[in-house]
């Protein structure tokens, strides 16, 4: 995973507003989100000196080491921080790993398959290894080809010819400041066009703070920045035009604007993300229009299955888009984890519409099922909150969720805005293909704009219930969630953020799957969450949870039951009752997902835990 930045300046730097160090600590506080477990940096001095320092740890152990150990005032560097793969979080594997007698710098984010079988050579010609680390295998390589061609860019075009694997490799020279040189396969990587300075990052959140112009790399190219040049070149060396794109992401959004943590503010943001999402899909004559939906329509009507690939919370997503896009398209649709995709072998062809969801854009895990559908002939949509990502662009067609930067690891806003964005794509399949008529697509997306000022109205009126509820459980040590139809990813997805923030065992079920088996795990105090389902849904649904929570009470449970504002039925059976605004079946989730977040959030924090930077995890998995 791993989060890297890159800057050259050409400002004299009695003139700079800010230093190489002052852009890539900037950078790498926007991307520890990619990892935590280490963080470096190299800077190469106008007069040709390398100057490293790392450090394992969070970031702030870093900028604690440059405090006392400071480096020259430059104008180019690269800075990492680091998710551990090979090689334990330790002061010496972090990077950038030198070469070359320390006169090159190189950072790298991925895993290099073949790193084994290199190193063995590079130790045959008398190299020595100071790291476990496969990128130092890549700063050694590097440094060969180097001294053989005496051209950093080309040096590092040959080096991607002979990794295999996923990288991004950033490389700094003592002889060229001034530059940095780039490649990427598989892994992500954009540039940042400045003014007499350019950038490079692993998201535009590395050089948002610079700069709102932004240029994509395709796979496989090696970029070398300088400051008033970019040049982009192929595996064969032939020059490539990198595909530009204009940043609309509020530099604020990426602060915690006055929350305890990103996750707090992120929570606060699902309103206007939710209306952000929402924006601008309608034409004049009330027709839903998608206008990133390159795909012909005679292909969207004669597709005959929707498979949604996605991990971990976007799976989620994707399993509450299956109840509403089999409800209005009638259109078979299976959610499928995109691990376990591609290794399934599934039935999937130019009838298949595939579905990929993701909110960073570079999950390898997604990626791969992606490449996988496409070579099957299917189409793939992607839902994905970040633009010039790679799912994106390998995609056929992209629906764009506008949640802005999602920096805690647990994601919140993204959820609900792709949920928001599968519904969006459901009705406009519905629409269509004639399933639903203009009025009752109307009917649905005004539903869906209430849904901001809803959520509003639960934060302001619920979210100190909720807080108190979980400061009295802190010493939890095991949580049940159940839901029903929709309600079911609700309760996986609120069991996922209890494991991920504050390190209980949580599981979510089915709620009519208790009796065949995890009502044996009931007993004195058991905590259980009930997502229940409103009165107007699926015939006696209601009164099926309403039975589940009965059962769970008689056996001593402590249920918290979700409710709709107004189904007092539940009173007389709950432990405690969350109450949530009412809305329409379908979309409810985009409401009762919210206390369950809070509830995981608050739990954490009152254990005393880092609700942003979870332990062992990275926000984007960029690793297979
Ligand atoms: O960036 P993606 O949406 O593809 O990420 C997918 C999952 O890794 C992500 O949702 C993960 O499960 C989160 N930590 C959940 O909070």
């Amino acid at each position: 995973m791993c989060g890297i930045v890159g800057y050259v300046s050409g400002v004299p730097l009695a003139n700079a507003q800010h230093t190489a160090v002052d852009v890539l600590m900037g950078g790498l506080k926007r991307l520890e989100y990619r990892g935590y477990d280490s963080a470096g940096i190299a800077v190469v001095t106008e007069d040709g000196a390398l100057e490293s320092r790392k450090k394992a740890g969070k970031l702030s152990n870093l900028a604690e080491l440059l405090e006392a150990q400071p480096v020259t005032a430059s104008q180019t560097g690269i800075g990492h921080t680091r998710w551990a793969t090979h090689g334990g979080p330790t002061d010496v594997n972090a990077h950038p790993h030198l070469a070359d007698g320390g006169k090159l710098a190189v950072i790298h984010n991925g895993i290099i398959e073949n790193f084994a079988s290199l190193k063995e050579r590079l130790l045959a010609e008398g190299v020595e290894f100071t790291s476990e680390t496969d990128t130092e295998v890549a700063a050694h390589q590097l440094a060969k080809n180097y001294r053989a061609t005496g051209d950093l860019t080309e040096a590092m075009r040959i080096t991607t010819t002979q990794l295999e694997g996923a990288f991004t490799l950033l490389a700094v020279h003592a002889d060229l400041p001034g530059t940095v040189v780039a490649a990427r396969r598989n892994s992500p990587l954009v540039i940042g066009l400045g003014e007499g300075e350019n950038f490079l990052g692993s998201d535009v959140a590395a050089f948002i703070d610079y700069t709102r112009s932004a240029v994509e790399i395709g796979q496989d190219e090696v970029v070398t920045i300088t400051p008033d040049s970019v040049a982009i070149i192929d595996q064969s060396g032939a020059p490539v035009e990198g595909e530009s794109f204009e940043i609309d992401w509020d530099p604020a959004t990426a602060e915690k604007g006055g929350f305890a943590s990103f996750m707090d503010k992120e929570i606060h943001d699902q309103p206007q993300a939710v209306a952000d999402t929402l924006l601008g899909r309608m034409d004049t004559e009330g027709r839903l229009t998608l206008d990133e939906m390159r795909i012909d329509e005679s292909i969207l009507k004669s597709i005959d299955k929707i498979v949604v690939i996605a991990c971990g919370t976007a799976a989620y997503a994707g399993q509450v888009a299956r109840y509403a896009i089999e409800h209005w398209c009638r259109i078979p649709t299976e959610v499928e984890l995109a691990h376990e995709f591609r290794y399934r072998d599934p039935v999937v062809n130019e009838k298949t519409l595939v579905v990929a969801i993701s909110q960073s854009g570079e999950t390898m895990d997604t990626i791969m099922a992606v490449r996988h559908a496409r070579q099957q002939g299917a189409k793939v949509i992607a839902i994905c909150n970040t633009f010039g990502s790679t799912i994106p662009r390998e995609s056929d067609a992209a629906l764009y969720t506008h949640a802005g930067p999602e920096i805690a690891v647990a994601s919140t806003k993204a959820f609900l805005s792709q949920i928001v964005a599968c519904y969006l794509l459901g009705l406009y399949l519905a629409q269509l293909r004639g399933n639903k008529y203009r009025d009752e697509i109307g009917l649905i997306l005004g539903e869906l704009q209430k849904i901001p000022a809803k959520i509003q109205s639960l934060l302001d009126d619920h979210k100190d219930q909720v807080l108190d509820l979980a400061r009295r459980l802190k010493d939890t040590e095991s949580v049940l969630y159940l839901g029903r139809h929709v309600g079911f990813p609700v309760a996986l997805e609120g069991a996922l953020k209890l494991k991920e923030l504050a390190y209980i065992h949580a599981e979510g079920f089915a709620a009519g799957e208790l009796k065949h088996g995890p009502i044996a795990l009931i007993d004195e105090g058991q905590l259980v969450f009930i997502i229940v389902p409103n009165r107007s849904g699926r015939d006696n649904l209601h009164d099926k949870v309403i039975s589940n929570i009965q059962e769970v009470r008689a056996r001593g449970a402590n249920a918290i039951v979700i409710a709709e504002e107004g189904d007092t039925d539940v009173e007389q059976f709950a432990s405690e009752v969350i109450y949530v605004p009412a809305t329409a079946t379908l979309l409810a989730p985009l409401l009762t997902t919210v206390p369950l977040q809070i509830f995981a959030m608050e739990l954490a924090t009152a254990k005393g835990l880092d609700v942003d930077q979870p332990r062992n995890l990275a926000k984007s998995v960029t690793v297979e």
